[in-house]
């Protein structure tokens, strides 16, 4: 096929697609149907007159550029691609795709996650203030099909049903997240609403009791809609708001409670919320200038959540508080041209970096302050559009962290200007990313998964395979490059309200039938796939097999089930792992 005639000539990417399929389809009529296959011809070895089309379209491997004298031949990427093919006379499974046996260290944290908005309903129940999100999802045409969280997944009436699947799926921890509104109505500690506490203060009971330890959100996104209409997160006062409502919850749950994650996605809230606007408050009026104030205040609230626990809670409750960073991983569209990977190294410090890198290295890195800086002197403004932080906010905010909370769903392919989406499983390279970049944090994937859409079929083999390739490369990453990952967190438990996709797209272990009055969960396949790997703490080699924890109780196996969850050592609260270090020695003698 031609290469594309916009764009740049050399990133010749539906070439690569065409001739990857094509040559593929080839292996397998050699090997499968016995085609009596003996070559295999790439048509063109570089642009040339393309009879009636002339010089218009051009089918090389290599670029022509016809109004050089020289007439230069450049490769394409294509020509890059076809050069490994042969190389490898195939596609040999390469490492990185190879499946590795093994398993996570002891006391490892498997866990799967909701949000108070998008599972609880109960949206007025009990004296509950509004959230910006009752706002955003009650305005027509925000969210797909109209849809809204005042009923959800009724979560807030159905603790023993949620407790019930998640001793289903084994996890040994479950990540929610509390309402803000359902225990201060109007944002601030001038009412506490009890009724709506003992919604939280009998899940974490309950928890405790199926031996599930809890991890709690402080906040998933539904500000307070009193605050929002005093600026929300762009009025500073939000970072004292922020402290007084961590405080409430730090002083009643945290003898329970010992896992934490203050603010959930920063980049979304500020992005997706005030650049974008398709997430609640859905502003989208200052999409350069907005997203950095809201981000700095996201920074300075979960700084000061931060030194709240440490100083006045810590030494009693010994837990741990962090924030939750998302990011895609970036890879570069063209791996050869330095321009690709230079933008795929920004779309990095400009996502994960822009909160991380203040709060684990100290400060806005460099990179963001000098671009945002430059492009805004240069676009007639006075000062930059980031806002700066003071030397003693820089020391104050460096070091808030206990763990590197982490949601990683996908990669993106990178080059300048835009870019496009691709499925991969790409864990072991952000994770070691996080590693070098950060000074070797001990890692939480706080969230991971993979949605489906159109009619129901619970037979989500897709959710496994996804769960499998990602899985196994954060144990690569953990066996083979010591990189210190903690726990793993499934999203989500169950199919709920995502976001202004509605209850259109379905990310859930449990499909929840909500035009039944019960609205019953019904586990997908992933369960017993996820429930398995859990079991088996990581993946036990076939070859010496067969092993025990493989091996799936039957169906309706809930008593039995509950009963042996009870009875199974309590997870870990003091962090008694094998450390990392040692298992990388470990494994790293093996491997020699
Ligand atoms: C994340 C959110 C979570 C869910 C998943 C699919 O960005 O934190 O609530 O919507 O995406």
């Amino acid at each position: 096929m031609p290469t594309e005639t916009v764009g740049d000539p050399l990133a010749d990417t539906s070439r690569i697609e065409y001739m990857g399929g094509y040559i593929n389809e080839a292996l397998k009529a050699y090997e499968v149907d016995g085609v009596r296959l003996k070559g295999y011809t790439a048509a063109s070895l570089m642009d040339s007159f393309e009879w009636l089309n002339g010089y218009t379209v051009g089918f090389g491997l290599y670029h022509m550029d016809f109004t050089d004298p020289n007439k230069p031949r450049t490769p394409k990427f294509s020509a890059h691609f076809y050069f490994q093919v042969m190389k490898d006379n195939g596609f040999p499974t390469n490492d990185d795709e190879r499946m590795l046996y093994g398993e996570f260290p002891q006391g490892f944290l498997w866990s799967t996650a909701t949000a108070s908005y998008q599972i609880e309903g109960g949206w007025r129940a009990d004296g509950k203030g509004l959230s910006i999100w009752d706002k955003f999802a009650h305005t027509p045409l925000r969210i797909f099909e109209n849809d809204n969280g005042d009923i959800a997944c009724d979560s807030y009436n159905k603790i023993d049903e949620d407790i019930a699947i998640l001793k289903q799926l084994r996890v040994n921890h479950y990540r929610f997240s509390i309402s803000w509104t359902r225990i201060l109505p109007d944002g601030t500690k001038n009412y506490i609403n009890e009724a709506g506490f003992s919604y939280y203060d009998r899940l974490v009971n309950a928890l405790l009791a199926a031996n599930i330890q809890p991890h709690v959100t402080l906040y998933h996104w539904d500000l307070p809609l009193a605050l929002q209409n005093v600026g929300g997160w762009e009025n500073d006062t939000i970072v004292e708001r922020f402290s007084d409502y961590a405080d409430i919850v730090f002083s009643r749950l945290g003898d329970r409670v010992k896992l934490w994650v203050t603010i959930n996605e920063p980049y979304n809230v500020a992005m997706v919320g005030h650049g974008y606007g398709v997430a609640a408050p859905g502003i989208s009026f200052r999409p350069g200038t907005l997203p950095y104030i809201v981000g700095h205040n996201l920074i300075k609230a979960h700084a000061e959540a931060w030194h709240l626990y440490n100083d006045k809670y810590r030494a009693k409750q010994n837990g741990k508080v962090s924030i939750t960073i998302n990011s895609d991983w970036s890879e570069p569209r063209n791996p050869y041209k330095q321009e690709d990977i230079d933008a795929a190294r920004r779309v990095i410090q400009f996502y994960i970096g822009w909160f991380a890198h203040p709060i684990f290295n100290g400060d806005y890195s460099e990179m963001m302050k000098t671009i945002i800086r430059e492009r805004s002197l240069a676009a007639g403004l006075t000062q930059s559009r980031l806002p700066e932080f003071t030397p003693e906010e820089i020391k104050r905010i460096k070091g808030t962290y206990d763990y590197f909370g982490f949601n990683h769903y996908t990669t993106v392919l990178a080059f300048p200007v835009e870019y496009g989406n691709l499925q991969h499983y790409d864990g072991d390279r952000i994770l070691n990313f996080i590693k070098e970049e950060y000074g070797n944090p001990m890692i939480i994937i706080t969230e991971n998964g993979i949605s489906e859409r159109g009619p129901v079929d619970l037979k989500d083999s897709h959710r496994s395979y996804y769960y499998e390739k990602y899985i196994n490369q954060m144990l690569k990453a953990n066996l083979l490059d010591g990189v210190d990952v903690r726990g793993y967190t499934t999203w989500s438990l169950m199919d709920n309200l995502e976001w202004a996709t509605g209850f259109a797209e379905r990310f859930g272990h449990f499909y929840v039938n909500r035009s039944d009055p019960k609205v019953p969960r019904v586990a997908k396949e992933s369960v017993s796939f996820y429930s398995t790997i859990i079991n088996c703490n990581g993946f036990p080699d076939p070859a010496s097999g067969p092993h025990d924890c493989m091996k799936q109780e039957p169906e309706g196996r809930n008593l039995q089930q509950n009963q042996a969850q009870c009875e199974r050592p309590s997870a870990t609260t003091d962090w008694g792992f094998e450390r990392t270090e040692q298992r990388h020695k470990k494994n790293t003698e093996a491997l020699i």
